[in-house]
């Protein structure tokens, strides 16, 4: 991480289980800092959905990878683009979300999406969500979290997040059941993996947002920011 000690700029690394809330509680510290952010899974489920497009086997580690490093991937402010077209609701889908988890075992593709997340560590600061950033991509991160919940809290919040977004049936008792089964997999992939499991960091700072609500939990990442950085 030679970009971080290097320029000196400081990273807050979140880090957790999907639908933890780190994505909105990254999103509210960054602007909060005025620093920029990094969704990184949404690059996973850029390839996701890339590779699907083009039918490629999710499993195929080489052929992901080789078209995941001719992607023109850009984000203007909460949008996501893939070669000039706008994929930000496409890539939010649970079935890509499951897809965006079985390309991310492959180490290949993770080494080549390496480049693109440093370069998202500009000034004055950035807070990078995802799985590996405290463990891999930044581990010179000036402070590191972890942020989670318990799977039944989780797989609540996403079928809220999925209604909002009418992509599951008001019939919570039927949808409920699948979204919990999908987070387990997905739990599963992300923490069994050989190549950058999901982990808590040694000098990660754990976060449960059970009982916490999304302004609670920024006020401590903001806090433990402050407390880091004055030391
Ligand atoms: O966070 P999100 O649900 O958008 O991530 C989708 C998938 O991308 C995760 O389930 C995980 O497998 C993968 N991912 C990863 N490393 C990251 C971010 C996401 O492997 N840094």
């Amino acid at each position: 991480m030679s970009n971080v000690i290097q320029n000196n700029i400081p990273v807050i690394a979140i880090d957790g289980p999907s639908a933890s809330g780190k994505g909105t509680v990254a999103q509210l510290a960054a602007s909060r800092l005025g620093f920029h952010y990094l969704d990184s899974g949404a690059l996973y489920r850029i390839v996701a959905w890339a590779t699907q497009q083009r039918n490629i086997a999710w499993d195929d580690a080489i052929a992901v990878t080789e078209c995941a490093k001719t992607l023109i991937i850009e984000f203007i402010n909460e949008q996501v683009f893939l070669n000039n077209t706008d994929i930000s609701n496409e890539i939010r889908t649970e079935a890509i979300g499951k897809g965006a988890s079985q390309v991310a075992v492959h180490a290949p593709l993770r080494a080549a999406l390496l480049d693109m997340q440093h370069g998202f560590c500009r000034a004055p600061g950035l807070v990078a969500d995802g799985r590996d950033m405290g463990t891999v991509v930044f581990p010179n991160a000036e402070l590191k979290i972890f942020l989670t919940a318990k799977t039944e809290t989780r797989a609540q919040r996403r079928y809220q997040q999925l209604l909002a977004k009418n992509q599951v049936s008001l019939d919570f008792s039927n949808t409920y059941g699948s979204i919990l089964q999908d987070l387990l997999e997905r739990d599963a992939r992300d923490k069994n993996r050989a190549s950058a499991p999901l982990t808590l960091a040694d000098d990660a700072i754990l976060l449960e947002t059970d009982n916490l609500s999304i302004s609670a939990a920024v006020d401590n990442v903001l806090y433990n920011f402050q407390q880091k950085i004055s030391k």
